[in-house]
């Protein structure tokens, strides 16, 4: 018998709760041994749930219980994730989390006292929800080198990304939507601001270099600045727009941003969605796999949580090998990447379209009727070099009243 403790009862914590209850058998049968649920970490009390018998209010009764060997986090945050996460490593405990922002910040770290301690650091909910992602990378790929993850990894600006390709809504009135539905939080900051999508790709990042990736080094944009306008383009250019977290490996160079992009229709990525979340992984003898499927949700992100736990059982008396080390991994400039590029320009074509030639050198064009503006889209080059150019174009004056480049947009084929 395995005694286990969550810690945070909300959506995530009680849908491992109920797994534990609801697959109890077959948990045992696979972990070999049953894991019973001792304690329930929380602040607020659940009366009328099935752990009412469980709930606590302090943290010391799980860190000085040493029936309980394995420890949920799935309170979110990093205060007090981290120091009550710290603490049951260093009691020897194993701790599964789903918290992207805790292994983003402090995995490095918190890997390390689980290596020196025998027990396991587990985190595979903190990316894709519920999409078997960490644990493909660390087992099933461990004999390739990884070139490339690229993923839709948060559901609720691809729900909303999506309902403006299909609807022709505007960024304001789907985010309302969304809000209203549940989908999206009353703070939408974290999600549509590419603030999430940037703490998954760096723990991916991490684990596909085998070396700390901060965060705060990713070239983060989120989806406020996209307009019903870009979809009408993208639809002519037979694209879509997705927020994608991007991760290259080109020779001892890295490369990684969170950005907006305009991918066509034989995208692998381009079929991803609403809701749902898409992992895309490149490496030197599979080639292309992709990783499909719920990215959040009470059930699916407390079946990742579940599995953790369960390998944890498997493995309690030793460290499973995974994750990175603390050497810090270097990431190239946003400026020294090279895609090609979607501008819109205010302004009739005829009068400019001389001018983006001599610039950006072959174009291809677009017009929409009825609109003051156009569109053309940019051969491959380097970022710094789009740059240069787009504050060329937009230094010789325009006429009286126009803005110039009116948007930019990151354009990818497969
Ligand atoms: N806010 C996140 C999303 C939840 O929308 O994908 C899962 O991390």
């Amino acid at each position: 018998m395995m005694y286990a403790a969550i810690m945070g009862y909300g959506t995530i914590g009680s849908g491992v709760a109920e797994i534990l209850e609801s697959s109890r058998e077959r948990i045992a049968e696979s972990a070999g041994e049953e894991i019973r649920l001792k304690y329930v970490l929380d602040l607020r009390e659940f009366p009328d749930s099935p752990v009412a018998d469980r709930v606590i209010h302090d943290f010391k009764v799980i860190e000085e219980d040493e029936q309980v060997g394995l420890v949920v986090e799935t309170m979110g945050g990093l205060n007090p994730s981290y120091p009550f996460v710290k603490a049951c490593l260093n009691a020897g405990k194993h701790v599964i989390t789903s918290n992207k922002a805790l292994v983003a910040a402090h995995g490095t770290e918190l890997l390390q006292i689980a290596r020196k301690k025998k027990v396991n650091f587990f985190f595979e909910a903190s990316v894709g929800g519920g999409i078997p992602i960490i644990r493909n990378l660390y087992r099933c790929l461990m004999g390739e080198e990884i070139q490339e993850i690229t993923g839709i990894l948060n559901g609720t600006t691809n729900y909303i990304l999506t309902k403006m390709d299909r609807e022709g809504a505007s960024f304001e009135t789907v985010l309302k939507e969304a809000q209203d539905l549940g989908y999206a939080e009353r703070n939408p900051e974290a999600d549509v601001e590419g603030h999430d999508t940037c703490r998954k790709i760096a723990i991916l990042a991490a684990m596909a270099t085998g070396r700390e990736v901060n965060y705060e080094d990713i070239y983060t944009e989120g989806i406020t600045g996209i307009t019903d306008m870009d979809f009408r383009y993208a639809k002519r250019m037979g694209t879509s727009v997705k927020l994608l977290g991007t991760s290259r490996i080109v020779g001892d160079k890295v490369y990684a941003r969170v950005a907006p992009v305009m991918i066509g229709m034989d995208h692998p990525l381009y079929g991803v969605s609403g809701v749902y979340n898409g992992i895309l992984v490149k490496s030197d003898m599979l080639g292309t796999s992709m990783y499909y499927g719920s990215g959040a949700g009470k059930l699916p992100t407390a079946s990742a949580v579940v599995a953790d736990m369960i390998e944890a059982a498997q493995n309690k008396d030793r460290n499973v090998p995974l994750g990175w080390e603390k050497e810090p991994q270097m990431l190239e400039n946003i400026d020294s990447g090279e895609c090609c590029y979607f501008v819109r320009v205010e302004g009739e074509i005829s009068e400019y379209e001389e001018r983006v030639r001599e610039l950006f050198g072959q174009v291809e064009t677009f017009v929409l009727e009825g609109a003051d503006e156009f569109g053309f889209l940019t051969k491959s080059i380097r970022e710094g070099d789009f740059k240069k150019l787009a504050i060329a174009f937009d230094a010789v004056p325009q006429k009286e009243g126009r803005e110039g480049i009116r948007q930019m947009i990151r354009v990818e084929f497969a």
